[in-house]
Parts: structure tokens; C-alpha cells; sequence
């Protein structure tokens, strides 16, 4: 891949690059492959706007398995300023997940409040079994302990963009993951 890539100012540097990213995913996706193989239903993959688009389409190209591609999006309060990490439904699926398998597939794992609210969601709605692939982990961060069944990458917390991730809307297309430079 093209090695020291020219990053941008606010960048500090590249923490995963393209080559290890795409490995990872096909690491995942054979793994995903594996365990649902004997599934009598196609398993839905629920992407969690945005920030999952481009590991969710990536992750989705790899699958051999029957699948079908499905997003939701939510609204998150409590990210700036307050810690009450309420999480809100602005946009649900248009499949019915009843008796599915259905796999969340989640850009970053932060305090954990996101995935515990979508997890919760779910299985209320008696799916048959819900999963979640989550590309990046931020294990310093956790508030509410999450079961991942299939992770990307650890990471230490700092504010990472790229491959989906986002500042601002800044750098959500970078085909790597960046450290950011923290705004003061
Ligand atoms: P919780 O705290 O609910 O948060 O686990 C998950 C959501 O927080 C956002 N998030 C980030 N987005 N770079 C980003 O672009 C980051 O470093 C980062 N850390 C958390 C993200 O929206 C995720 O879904
Ligand atoms: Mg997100």
C-alpha cells in the first residue's frame, strides 16, 4: 500500500493502515462465515449509520453466506458536555428481524452505550440471535460491559477518522485510520 501516506494537518498519524485493515476484514468476514454457515435464514446485517458504511460494505462484499444488508440510525446525546449516553432511534430497519439472525455491525466500540441500547432493542424484538462486529475498540473507555463477538482492533483513546469515522464530517473516506490532533 502507499506507505506514509501525506497526511493531513490536523492527522497525527496513521494508527491501521490499509493493508492491515483489509486483512482484518477478511479475517472477520471468514469468521462470520463459519459461524453462521448452517443458518436456515439469510443473516441480516444491521449497519449503524454512518460511521459503519465502509467496513459494512467491505465486511458484506466478503460473505459467502447468505445475507441481507440492512442500516439503522441513531442519535446519540451525552457525547459532549454531559455523560448520560442516551441513545435514540431516528431511522430502523425496513427488514423484520423477527426469527433472523442478525449481526450489528458498528464502526467503533466507545463507552459502550450505543451497542447496549441496540443489543437491548433487538432481542426485545426476538430475533432470533444478535451479534455484533465492531471494527475498532476503545477498551479505556468502556462504561457498560459489551459482548463483541467479532472485533477489528483495539485501540487507545484518542479520536480516530477514517474508513467511515469521521471529525466534523472530516476524513470519513480516508482509506486508513488516523490519530486526530485534539482541537483546543
Ligand atoms: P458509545 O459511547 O455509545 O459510542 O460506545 C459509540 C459512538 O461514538 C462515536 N465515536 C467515535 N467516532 N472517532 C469517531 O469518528 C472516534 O474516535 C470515536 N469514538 C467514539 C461513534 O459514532 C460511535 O458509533
Ligand atoms: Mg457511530
Amino acid at each position: 500500500m502507499a506507505d506514509n501516506p501525506h497526511l493531513a494537518d490536523d492527522l497525527r498519524r496513521v494508527l491501521i493502515d490499509e493493508d492491515a485493515i483489509a486483512k482484518r476484514v477478511d479475517e472477520l468476514a471468514a469468521e462470520i462465515n463459519e459461524k453462521y454457515k448452517d443458518a436456515e435464514e439469510p443473516l441480516i446485517l444491521v449497519g449503524v449509520l454512518k460511521g459503519s458504511f465502509i467496513f459494512l460494505a467491505d465486511l458484506s462484499r466478503r460473505l459467502t453466506i447468505p445475507h441481507i444488508v440492512d442500516f439503522i440510525a441513531i442519535s446519540s446525546y451525552g457525547q459532549k458536555g454531559n455523560q448520560r449516553g442516551e441513545v435514540r432511534l431516528l431511522m430502523d430497519t425496513r427488514e423484520n428481524l423477527s426469527g433472523h439472525d442478525v449481526l450489528i455491525v458498528e464502526d467503533i466500540l466507545d463507552s459502550g452505550s450505543t451497542l447496549s441500547y441496540l443489543i437491548r432493542t433487538f432481542k426485545a424484538r426476538t430475533s432470533k440471535s444478535v451479534a455484533t462486529a465492531v471494527f475498532l475498540d476503545k477498551p479505556a473507555r468502556h462504561v457498560v460491559d459489551i459482548d463483541i463477538q467479532f472485533k477489528g482492533f483495539e485501540i487507545p483513546d484518542v479520536w480516530v477518522v477514517g474508513y467511515g469515522l469521521d471529525y466534523k464530517e472530516r476524513h470519513r473516506t480516508l482509506p486508513y485510520i488516523a490519530e486526530m490532533i485534539p482541537e483546543n
